[in-house]
């Protein structure tokens, strides 16, 4: 049966579930509530539930791809590597934030029949677990998160940016990426930086040219739509902290610009210190 999932404010999701004894797991009632738990998610855009969420408090949680059912984890960060995503949640709709996680965990759990297992899992399932394991011990997202963003995804067009040349000019610890556009440009503009190592990105600054920021992307998720002019730099757009980004996240911008003229189209201040003072300061 699908189940109505509880939003944030509902006392079940600052619980800390309880554990689930060998008996109860085999009963008709917890196996009924895991099967719940399922067509719950199936029913979802979601990658990730624990039971808390559907109102049971109970050390249950199923991560997607493929599905896999834990009961009673136990999940250990493994190693000081740390990844930074986009994450969201069913019981927080309409908002996204942004987590610093464990790369790789292990994870210890019971599956549905009481097997005990033990797999190390990392990247996407790591991310997807830690959050789900953190909602057994009755933490939402938001309180890991550096900032959050509404999420309107689901209202971003269709892009297919244009990747231009991008150059790098080095001043001290803050190289500035700049897109440069092979052509003279106007109309509405896709541009993209493509990030070869991990940083943090701490504005987006338009070159004049009448040219109008008013939309922006990292790695396919939408974070912003606003509208900033030629000149400003733009840390409306990536909140008060910046935006990290991993090496591989593409940044798309997505620009107005009134004059076809000029061919530096915008550049953005990429913080290495900053970014390693948080690696240290993680560990
Ligand atoms: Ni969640």
């Amino acid at each position: 049966m699908i189940r109505q999932i509880a939003t944030q404010g509902d006392p079940v999701l600052s619980q800390i579930a309880r554990e689930v004894t060998a008996d109860e797991l085999l009963s008709p009632e917890v196996q009924q509530v895991i099967d719940d738990m399922l067509a719950t998610l199936r029913a979802t855009t979601g990658v990730g539930l624990s039971a808390p969420q559907i109102s049971e408090s109970l050390r249950i949680v199923i991560v997607d791809k493929p599905m896999t059912v834990l009961v009673n984890p136990i999940v250990t960060p493994v190693g000081d590597v740390t990844d930074t995503s986009y994450e969201g949640c069913l019981s927080v709709p309409g908002m996204r934030g942004e987590v610093r996680r464990a790369q790789t965990v292990r994870v210890e759990y019971l599956d549905r029949t009481g097997k005990r297992v033990q797999a190390t899992w990392t990247k996407f399932r790591a991310i997807v677990v830690q959050h789900e394991y953190d909602h057994l011990n009755g933490i939402l997202y938001p309180e890991r998160a550096s900032f959050l963003f509404p999420d309107d995804t689901v209202h971003a067009p269709k892009i297919d940016p244009t990747i231009f040349r991008t150059g790098e000019g080095a001043t001290g610890s803050r190289p500035t990426f700049v897109i440069v556009s092979p052509e003279p440009v106007s109309g509405k503009q896709f541009f993209a930086w493509q990030f070869h190592e991990a940083g943090r990105v701490v504005g987006i600054r338009v070159q004049p040219g009448g040219a109008i920021v008013a939309g922006v992307w990292l790695s396919g998720v939408r974070l912003r739509t606003a509208g900033i002019k030629a000149g400003a730099l733009s840390k409306m757009l990536l909140g008060e902290h910046g935006l990290h980004v991993n090496a591989g996240d593409q940044l798309r911008v997505e620009l107005r610009i009134a004059k076809g003229k000029r061919r530096i189209i915008a550049e953005a201040d990429f913080d290495r210190q900053t970014a390693a003072a948080q690696e240290g300061a993680a560990e």
